[in-house]
């Protein structure tokens, strides 16, 4: 069929057709006391690789065919904390190319087998280690893309098909999913691309309808160098954390902070408590990160500019739960790594 045509929905020819369009959900438990109860989720695991970077997958893989810089057969080589390589992995698996794709330790055991079904060839790289180090997952990425002949190197930080693909997708979806209506923004910031792409599109097309634009907010992880960096500009110290997708310790070329009005530090407790309470009460079985979004938009339904009938507060979702079902979906997890669930009750 097809893109376009008038046949019956939700029907495509390959897998990468199926990739966006993702149901925008409203929380109805969570919300029930908060004096704004217009808080919405756009749903990412929907996805055919399970989270939002399928779309960039396919938006640089589309850049890189027309420069000519992947060709039948190539090789694509990547750093990625998982997601990003699934979206590869599948564009990659419907057009023929290879993958091989390197990856923290620090990422769930369920993300590395996936990848690998999906035909990807991983190689496991240590977490603590400073970026520049020749042993990091971003070092040795290069050095494989170097070394392997036909190889591309996307690198979704500095690859701007990676906003793009959230100016062309996300943003215009969310903006026609709520008719422009919406007032706040919540994404968490990893690369950045989907704040940064996202912001641009409700801008432009706040712009174009004569509506004021939505206010958008950043989710950084406690841990990481960017709240610090958009704050004060100055490049902090970075610490190990274990909440996985977002947060970083350099500054992505891929993020345009001038279109964000504030960021929201969360920490790995906040987000495990916030993703099973998204699962238990609302069932949303969703990441990490995911639960940082939620209560930072769960907080803003409570602030005054949040207040009133107008109100709408959108968060995206970035991926699904199952990649975390041996971290902190499970209990004793969670107590070796010293946080009782109960006290989440
Ligand atoms: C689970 C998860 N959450 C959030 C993000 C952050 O998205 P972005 O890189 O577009 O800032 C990512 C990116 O890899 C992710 O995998």
């Amino acid at each position: 069929m097809d893109p376009g045509s008038s046949g019956p929905p939700n029907v495509y020819d390959d897998v990468v057709s199926a990739i966006g369009n993702t149901p925008l959900i409203r929380l109805n438990r969570l919300t029930a006391e908060l004096q704004t109860s217009s808080v919405w989720v756009k749903l990412e695991r929907c996805n055919p690789g399970g989270s939002i970077k399928d779309r960039i997958g396919l938006q640089m893989v589309l850049d890189a065919e027309a420069k000519g810089l992947l060709k039948p057969g190539g090789v694509i080589v990547e750093a990625t904390s998982g997601n990003t390589g699934i979206g590869l992995a599948i564009v990659a698996a419907q057009r023929g190319y290879r993958c091989i794709f390197t990856i923290p330790d620090k990422m769930s055991d369920e993300k590395i087998s996936l990848l690998r079904a999906i035909g990807a060839e991983v190689h496991v790289c240590p977490t603590a280690v400073e970026k520049e180090n020749p042993l990091s997952y971003y070092e040795v990425a290069a050095r494989l893309a170097r070394e392997i002949p036909g190889a591309w190197y996307p690198d979704q930080y500095s690859h701007q098909a990676n906003p793009l693909a959230h100016l062309l997708s996300t943003g215009p979806e969310i903006w026609e999913q709520t008719e422009g209506r919406l007032t706040h923004f919540v994404a968490t910031m990893g690369t950045g691309g989907t704040i940064t792409g996202t912001a641009r599109a409700l801008r432009n097309l706040a712009e174009s309808n004569s509506r004021n634009p939505p206010m958008i907010v950043g989710v950084d992880a406690v841990g990481s160098i960017l709240k610090q960096w958009f704050e004060e500009g100055t490049v902090g110290v970075a610490h190990t954390y274990q909440v996985e997708g977002f947060g970083e310790d350099f500054i992505p070329t891929t993020t345009d902070f001038s279109l964000i009005d504030e960021i929201h530090q969360v920490d790995d407790g906040t987000c495990f408590r916030w993703a099973r309470a998204l699962a238990k009460r609302e069932g949303m079985f969703c990441g990490g990160s995911c639960g940082g979004a939620i209560k930072v938009a769960l907080d803003i339904a409570e602030r005054s500019d949040a207040a009133g009938e107008a109100a709408m507060i959108v968060a995206i979702l970035p991926d699904a739960g199952n990649p975390y079902l041996s971290k902190f979906y499970d209990d004793e997890w969670l107590l070796e790594n010293g946080w009782d669930p109960k006290d989440w009750e």
